[in-house]
């Protein structure tokens, strides 16, 4: 799992990144996104089911389960079942439980990799356990071979990964060429790669997903004024659009957007992001970073200041609607990170809503 993006860095990173990159463009998303819809309608109807035994539901398993079953269709092109009755021994909800708990140790993990990555490494920690690495790996080699190793008219991920295999090897440029050399670097295809880049969507797109949806619920329930806004947002939506949900509705719900934007604000996924020098760096202020430093940006502490976010505690969606957006200081907001890193998955909105 560690094999994708996410984990890389190097050449390795920069070559993956620029072959990566336009499998995320619009048109392919859009070409995906029936996928979604599909899992929407499961999700209504297993809404209602669960309605009918408690009309008190718990926001957190559910998100879960429908952001484990959109994964399984677009990145894995399986069905997961992971909406259906007595999910809990399904085998996809465990996987996520074991590897997404919240729990003491998992939460050191994550902390000494940040800031004590020789640690880590030293005493043999992993980021996900081996079982998670064994049971997706036998999965999408099962995946690959029933398509014979050749992408089909699915339009899922899986499908463009395999495209990769029509030549042996992908290409990129090298982190060098950023100082002016012009120097490729091959990297081959083999089956590790292929699942490696399908489990992304697992590793950097589950749980980000999953709790971005349950804290925009939760504020939502706690602001009924907003959540009102945004069902009528929703339904004027419908209306125009004949009851189907489209791909342009990431643009079409500028309010709803704006409590997904606020929620990340109070709650970012991601609240340190970590940086290493790769070579001594001289500020315009004349300080030097030495090679090796890790640099850590307190991602939650800006959010949560109020030179920048006035009255931080208050879920207030209208900072990031309409003018008042144009507000937010660049630096300030960094849910999706920032630079070259920047989540793959943004890099696609921001280019919907540019062009
Ligand atoms: C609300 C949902 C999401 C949030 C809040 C989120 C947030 C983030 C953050 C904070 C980073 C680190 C950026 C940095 O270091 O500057 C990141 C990286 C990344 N995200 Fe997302 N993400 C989300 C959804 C997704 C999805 C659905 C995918 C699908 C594949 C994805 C793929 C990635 C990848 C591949 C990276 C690493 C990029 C790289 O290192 O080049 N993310 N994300």
């Amino acid at each position: 799992m560690t094999q994708n993006l996410f984990f890389t860095y190097g050449d390795r990173w920069k070559v993956l990144r620029q072959n990566l990159t336009p499998l995320f463009s619009s048109s392919k998303m859009k070409n995906m996104f029936y996928l979604v819809d599909k899992c929407a309608h499961v999700f209504e109807d297993m809404l209602s089911n669960e309605l009918k035994t408690d009309n008190v539901q718990e926001v957190r398993p559910l998100m879960a389960r429908f952001t484990m079953d959109v994964i399984g269709s677009c990145a894995f092109g399986i069905d997961t079942n992971t909406m259906a009755r007595n999910s809990e021994t399904n085998p996809f909800t465990k996987i996520g439980c074991l590897i997404f708990s919240e729990t003491f140790y998992r939460g050191f993990k994550i902390a000494a990799r940040a800031i004590w990555p020789a640690l880590f490494y030293g005493l043999k920690m992993k980021s996900f356990p081996t079982e998670a690495d064994e049971f997706f790996n036998k999965l999408m080699m099962g995946v690959f071979a029933g398509r014979k190793y050749k992408p089909t008219n699915r339009n899922d991920f899986v499908d463009l990964i395999l495209n990769w295999k029509e030549k042996n090897y992908i290409t990129g440029d090298s982190l060098q060429n950023m100082k002016g050399d012009d120097k490729k670097v091959n990297l081959e295809v083999d089956d590790e790669i292929l699942v490696g880049q399908c489990l992304l969507f697992f590793a950097a797109g589950f749980e980000t997903s999953s709790t971005t949806l349950q804290y925009t619920l939760y504020e939502l329930a706690k602001n009924p004024e907003a959540q009102e806004k945004v069902i009528n947002e929703i339904d004027e939506y419908l209306q125009r659009r004949n009851n189907k949900l489209v791909y342009e509705c990431i643009t079409e719900l500028p309010y709803t957007e704006a409590c997904f934007d606020e929620a990340l604000r109070l709650y970012p996924v991601l609240g340190v992001l970590t940086r290493e020098v790769v070579e001594d760096y001289t500020m315009p202020c004349g300080a030097v970073i030495g090679k090796g430093i890790r640099v850590h940006i307190p991602v939650y502490h800006l959010h949560h200041n109020p030179e920048f976010f006035p009255n931080p505690e208050v879920f207030r969606p209208e900072r990031f609607y309409g003018e008042e957006k144009r507000n937010v200081k660049p630096f300030t907001y960094m849910p999706f990170g920032e630079g070259p890193r920047l989540c793959i998955g943004k890099f696609k909105l921001q280019k919907v809503i540019t062009f």
